[in-house]
């Protein structure tokens, strides 16, 4: 059997920025097992309740790191995809998708997403939080912003398979 090296990538941004979309055509481009933290969240009831203005669930974030991490350190090729969590294992490379506003608040709103929701992944977005939450938790570690608001859903996979392709050759074997 061929000894594949392992390697996690998290792929990470506010709702909508494209982190679904990217995340699973790149996973089959770079045969990745794509790990979808909220739909875990879900499936494992990891949750402590529920945020109405939100509209979304309250993460039960102690059993989800734990969880995550064991799925890690088992699983050799991981694509996590989800807002971003302090995880203690190692991430190879974080990409943090970014849209302008604009464009974002059109693919907010043709969700149908309550007002709130709208407006503070729209604040979040101009105040770039995700970026700085991954330098905070993941100090150190290669943290990419790419902005797709211009550009395909190939053209973003693309992107990141030369990140992948320059500073983690073996992957592409
Ligand atoms: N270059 C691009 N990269 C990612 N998504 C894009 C791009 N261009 C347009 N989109 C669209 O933006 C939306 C992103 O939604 P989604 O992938 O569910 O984002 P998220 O998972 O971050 O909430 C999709 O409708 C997708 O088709
Ligand atoms: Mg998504």
């Amino acid at each position: 059997m061929v000894d594949l090296s392992p390697f996690c990538l998290y792929i990470t941004g506010v709702t909508g920025t494209g982190k679904t979309s990217v995340a699973k055509k790149l996973s089959k481009q770079l045969s990745l097992d794509y790990l979808e933290i909220n739909t875990l969240v879900l499936e494992k009831g990891f949750y402590l309740g529920y945020d109405i203005n939100r509209d979304s669930v309250i993460i039960d974030d102690e059993l989800l790191i734990s969880h995550i991490e064991s799925i890690i350190t088992d699983k050799k090729r991981l694509c996590l995809v989800g807002g971003i969590i302090p995880l203690k294992n190692v991430i190879d490379l974080i990409i943090v998708l970014r849209c302008g506003v604009n464009i974002l608040k059109q693919r907010l709103t043709s969700r149908n997403y309550p007002k709130d929701k709208i407006e503070s992944n729209l604040e979040a977005e101009i105040m770039n939080i995700v970026y700085y939450e991954a330098v905070e938790f993941f100090p150190g570690q290669e943290i990419v912003e790419i902005y797709n608001d211009n550009i395909t859903i190939d053209e973003t996979c693309n992107q990141i398979v030369s990140i992948v392709r320059q500073h983690h050759p073996s992957i592409l074997e």
